[in-house]
């Protein structure tokens, strides 16, 4: 079959990519969709299961930071559009293993954007997907595009890091970049180490949701599908070097959070829910809130669609469902598991993970 676009989107297998990758396959099936992911801790094979069989849809399991691979792909394929999701992303690890952040988070950035911009058939976009907490947290200050850039975590600071070589790509070559940056996504088939499942894993096991720290910690908190809406809206309407926020106004605080999934798990009596919580010691600083202005994406014509009470509704009814998605955690498990693991090359050139 002939396909018209070729799309490259790398982390296709984590949370955002797997529903990237399967909002592309089946919204476009004129298009070829490859997925470059190394399979790192925080995947499930079963996250792609809608798609491994459509004949658009391609997984290669390999390092994003192995440029012989990656300049293999742009030399195999004529990609047209590159989505960059491959990522090292718990903020916590990234304190604890900062150097496999930078690796992944900076080198594999690096290998990607040389690769592409080398390609005989010259991409047509690149897309970079960054974070608010490039940003550095705020009390009152709302960020926008032009703000300046404080990271302040590793993790924050390697998402930095690469954003600037993403736009040395536009400022030396004119090669055609976006880059976004998103509040905090959640949503179905998110790994248990990010707030909202390890809230839900814990209730589920009959455990207490263990809170970081006493300070009034907020998140601004946007429903996968209109993360995705937005970066393929993006696609379509976004100018070439330029960034954009992809925000939220709901914000909700994490020990409300907290108390809002106990109610929906634990169904228990309003003078019961603090018993469901636990506070534990967090690092002494901890960015409180990141709030950011997405005006400029509004101007394209995007909206959050999803409600907080319809997504986070959605999220605990998938989580209910599919307890044993991610069967193997448990509360003892440490953060990572695979460092370095994958970075041998497999190349699977079918539409299958297995
Ligand atoms: N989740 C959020 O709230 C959020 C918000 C803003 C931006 N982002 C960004 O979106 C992207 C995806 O985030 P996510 O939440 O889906 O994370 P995730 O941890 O679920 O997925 C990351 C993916 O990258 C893959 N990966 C890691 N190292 C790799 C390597 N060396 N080679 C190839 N693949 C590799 C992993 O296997 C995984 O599939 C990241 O770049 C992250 O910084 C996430």
């Amino acid at each position: 079959m002939d396909f018209n676009r070729t799309v490259l989107v790398t982390g296709g297998s984590g949370f955002i990519g797997s529903h990237l990758v399967c909002s592309l396959v089946h919204r476009h099936p004129e298009w070829k969709i490859i997925n470059l992911d190394n399979l790192d801790y925080c995947c499930s094979p079963r996250s792609l299961e809608s798609v491994e069989n459509r004949t658009n849809y391609i997984f290669i399991r390999g390092d994003v930071c192995n440029p012989r691979l990656v300049n293999h792909i742009f030399s195999s394929e004529n990609i047209d559009i590159i989505f960059h999701l491959a990522a090292k992303t718990h903020v916590e690890a990234s304190f604890e293993s900062p150097s496999s952040f930078q690796e992944v988070n900076v080198e594999g950035t690096r290998v990607l954007l040389g690769a592409a911009h080398q390609a005989r058939h010259q991409p047509q976009r690149f897309i970079y997907i960054s974070t608010d907490e490039v940003y550095g947290a705020s009390l009152r200050e709302v960020f926008d595009e032009s703000s300046p850039l404080r990271p302040s975590n590793p993790y924050a600071a390697t998402k930095a890091a690469a954003e600037y070589l993403v736009r040395s790509y536009w400022d030396q070559y004119k090669f055609p970049i976006i880059i976004t940056r998103s509040n905090n996504i959640y949503g179905p088939r998110q790994y248990t180490e990010k707030v909202i499942p390890r809230f839900l894993t814990l209730l589920q096991m009959d455990k207490k949701c263990t809170i970081q720290g006493t300070l009034p910690k907020s998140r601004h908190f946007l429903f996968v599908s209109d993360a995705i809406n937005a970066f393929l809206l993006l696609l379509e309407k976004g100018i070439v070097g330029e960034i954009y926020n992809v925000g939220t106004s709901c914000e909700i605080p994490i020990i409300q959070l907290a108390r809002e999934l106990v109610r929906m798990v634990k169904k228990v009596p309003e003078s019961e829910v603090n018993d469901w919580l636990e506070f534990v010691p967090d690092r002494p600083r901890v960015d409180l809130r990141y709030p950011i202005k997405c005006e400029k994406l509004q101007q394209l014509g995007w909206r959050a669609e999803v409600s907080w009470t319809e997504g986070i509704r959605q999220t605990v009814k998938w989580y209910r469902d599919n307890p044993d998605f991610w069967s193997d955690i448990s509360e003892d498990q440490p953060p990572i598991r695979r460092e370095f693991e994958n970075a041998t090359t497999t190349v699977v050139p079918i539409s299958s993970e297995s």
